[in-house]
């Protein structure tokens, strides 16, 4: 009879153990998601000048692959540069950058969270979702 609490017990956290981990692999799936379908955003709205790759055009447009982007900017920085674009005058790599980049008024909140989480997976070595209630919030409080 002793044997029984514990073989509970141990049924116990062997689902919870199961519990976290379906639980895990799922947010890993909604994620893989975003990713998916920020590529494609990425495709359709970005690629024509940053490339691919990322890598940029010559001294027109700014890299996002191996740069310290990630270093000067945070998501919701980069949120509001996706929606609305930007002017001035950047270092990228201490190399310097001023051209205009349109903004993307159409995009909804959540191509703008696929597409910060896209970046961050490709080229931000950041495997973190940029969730759609952060991407509401940082275009809401874009400069
Ligand atoms: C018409 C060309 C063009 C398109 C399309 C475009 N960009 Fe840009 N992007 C630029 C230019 C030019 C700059 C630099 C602007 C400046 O000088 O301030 C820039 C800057 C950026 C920056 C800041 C880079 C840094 O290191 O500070 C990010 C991030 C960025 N773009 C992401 C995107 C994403 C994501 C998309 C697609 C939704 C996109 N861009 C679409 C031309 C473009």
């Amino acid at each position: 009879m002793k044997q029984i609490p514990s073989f509970l017990g141990l049924m116990a956290i062997l689902a919870v153990c199961i519990a976290q981990t379906s639980c895990q692999s799922k947010e890993e799936i909604f994620r893989q998601q975003y990713v998916v379908e920020g590529m494609m955003q990425y495709e359709k709205h970005c690629e024509n000048c940053h490339q691919k790759d990322g890598s940029g055009l010559k001294d027109l447009y700014p890299p996002l692959a191996k740069t310290d982007l990630w270093k000067r900017l945070n998501a919701n920085q980069i949120a509001c540069i996706i929606k609305n674009g930007q002017k001035e005058a950047i270092l990228v790599n201490q190399k310097p950058y001023q051209n205009y980049m349109p903004g993307n008024a159409k995009l909804e909140a959540l191509d703008v969270a696929e597409i910060v989480t896209y970046l961050r997976d490709k080229w931000g070595n950041d495997p973190r979702i940029f969730p759609l209630d952060s991407a509401r919030l940082a275009l809401k409080n874009c400069p």
